[in-house]
């Protein structure tokens, strides 16, 4: 059985930018790309520390992934790999998505 949480500004959220949201004194951050959307948890694997305090500053300068303000890491916004940086191998926590009637819901376990 899932939570459901809903995202007020998912859908209208512009292509290759993120927001960040608190839900259940959870930090997420939801990005689109392409069309889909993607939500992880806040937690950088490398020192457990949020990537950023500040939405506009979870994405690189070209919006093409998720970077960690700390040391550096960047992670892929499609499945939240490390790409490169301290952590590199490792991976951001997915959150579920769930798209019900247009609108946008975090769905938590
Ligand atoms: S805490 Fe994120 S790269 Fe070090």
């Amino acid at each position: 059985m899932f939570n459901q949480h809903l995202i007020p500004d998912a859908q209208s959220l512009p292509e290759g930018q993120a927001l960040s949201i608190t839900v259940e004194q959870n930090d997420f951050l939801i990005t689109k790309q392409q069309g889909q959307i993607f939500a992880y948890e806040n937690l950088c694997p490398h020192q457990n520390k949020p990537l950023s305090c500040q939405k506009e500053c979870a994405l690189d300068e070209e919006g093409d992934y998720l970077k960690c303000h700390h040391h550096g890491a960047l992670f892929s916004p499609k499945d939240g790999s490390c790409i490169t940086g301290p952590c590199q191998g490792s991976s951001l926590k997915r959150a579920t998505i769930g798209i019900v009637e247009g609108n946008c819901y975090l769905l938590l376990a």
